[in-house]
């Protein structure tokens, strides 16, 4: 079982398909803490209902950007480590994570992005995607490290962009996918099927 530490900013439908996988069964794992950088995110009431601890951890508490990074960072590699985190899980965060969290958490800190990277980094990724016109968009978890959407890529699941999309019927479609890879990530780490070599991730059968 790998204990999970799942960092949020808003809604958390991501949170809620790891939640519901630990609860199924499907997800090898147990999630010990939820910490909001936003407070009264939605998906703090999705840990609280399932009786998972939620704090709202917020960078402002330790002073002015960017001063605040890392002694909000070392808060929130403690309030991890003090719940036994194995893994954490970013989660619809809206921060970059720094050098504080990803030494507190060596190769063990990973990230959902609603595209088919290395394309449409950063913000509004689905936006991105239908401007640019491509056909086929998709959802990417990866190990973070210190670039925007970067890390070295464990899954990727893809979907149709059709002609009549909009930004939000492409983001639904494409959260479809999210809600599915990301516990299929986060089971193929807990069951010691992911292998790092570089830039590859190789995923043993
Ligand atoms: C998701 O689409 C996630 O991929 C995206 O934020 C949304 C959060 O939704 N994350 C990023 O864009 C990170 N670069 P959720 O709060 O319902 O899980």
């Amino acid at each position: 079982m790998i204990s999970l530490g799942v960092l949020v900013s808003g809604r958390g439908s991501n949170l809620q398909a790891i939640l519901d996988g630990c609860e199924e069964g499907s997800i090898p794992g147990r999630v010990q803490v939820v910490i909001s950088n936003r407070p009264g995110a939605p998906a703090l009431g999705r840990a609280t209902a399932k009786g998972v601890p939620a704090f709202t951890v917020e960078p402002k508490q330790f002073g002015k950007w960017p001063g605040c990074k890392v002694p909000y960072e070392q808060e929130l590699v403690e309030v991890l480590a003090s719940h036994n985190v194995d893994l954490v899980v970013l989660a619809g965060y809206d921060r970059l994570a720094g050098d504080t969290l990803l030494n507190g958490f060596p190769m063990r800190v990973i990230n959902i992005h609603p595209s088919l990277l290395p394309a449409f980094p950063g913000l509004n990724a689905q936006k991105q995607a239908l401007d640019y016109g491509v056909k086929v968009a998709g959802a990417s978890v990866f190990f973070v490290d210190l670039s925007v959407d970067g890390g070295p890529i464990i899954i990727q699941g893809s979907c149709e962009v059709h002609e009549n999309d909009t930004v939000e019927s492409l983001s639904r479609r494409i959260l479809e996918t999210e809600h599915r890879i990301l516990p299929e990530a986060i089971t193929l780490i807990a069951q010691g099927r992911v292998q790092v070599h570089g830039r590859k991730v190789k995923v043993l059968p």
